[in-house]
């Protein structure tokens, strides 16, 4: 099976979160794997009460559909968030923000009860950072947040023409040697100007569905 294959085939499994509750709202992520999982929602519909949105791109794509797109202030329970990832460790921690969504990505995913993410093979790694960390930053701090990223080991690169939803800039930093990606994820935090690190290792996924190039589906 093409990648394509795959991320509908995970995008399918998840759908059997959904089957379990009434009334649902339900977070989604951002990215080709969970826009496959937003094509798939109209077949739930009835089970789902509203939506909590992580980006500009995934509430056009939900509000086509016909669902309800619910702020995130408006809602008192989050059971279910569900997203890609670009990497996935054997822990379930995660590295995030391909697509530029990561802060929003990060605050449904601490909001949530249960955050299943969902992958095809190819995102599976022994160690996280061969995909390069994005990180958000305010526009002024870019380059002083660059040089931390150089002290730390890394090669920042800025992301060219890219803006993020809330107006900030994203940095990609290569070669990160992440042995420990929870410990690494609070010391990025700590500086100021980074709005969020695309480590999602203090709280990464409850569950990962990964799609096998057979197509099988396995639970981490
Ligand atoms: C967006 C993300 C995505 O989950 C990640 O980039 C994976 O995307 P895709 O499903 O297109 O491979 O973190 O900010």
């Amino acid at each position: 099976m093409n990648q394509d294959q795959l991320k509908n085939k995970v995008a399918e499994a998840a759908l059997e979160y959904i089957n379990q509750k009434d009334d649902l709202i339900i977070g989604i992520g951002t990215g080709s794997t969970v826009n496959a999982f937003i094509e798939l929602l109209p077949t739930v519909r009835n089970k789902i009460r509203g939506c909590v949105s992580s980006s500009k791109t995934s509430t056009e794509k939900l509000l086509t559909l016909g669902f309800d797109v619910l702020e995130l202030n408006h809602v008192n329970e989050l059971p279910l968030y569900i997203d890609g990832a670009d990497e996935c460790d054997a822990h379930n921690r995660l590295i995030k923000g391909g697509g530029g969504a990561l802060t929003q990505e990060k605050i449904i995913a601490e909001a949530a009860s249960k955050f299943i993410c969902i992958v095809d093979e190819s995102k599976i790694v022994p160690l996280l950072g061969t995909f390069p960390l994005p990180i958000e930053v305010i526009p002024m701090a870019r380059s002083m947040v660059a040089r931390k990223m150089v002290a730390l080991g890394g090669q920042p690169i800025y992301r060219e023409n890219f803006i993020t939803d809330n107006g900030n800039m994203i940095i990609d930093v290569h070669n990160l040697k992440i042995i420990d990606p929870i410990a690494l994820e609070q010391k990025i935090n700590q500086i100021p100007g980074i709005v969020t690190n695309g480590l999602f290792a203090r709280r990464g996924a409850n569950t990962t569905l990964i799609a096998t190039s057979s197509g099988k589906i396995i639970k981490q």
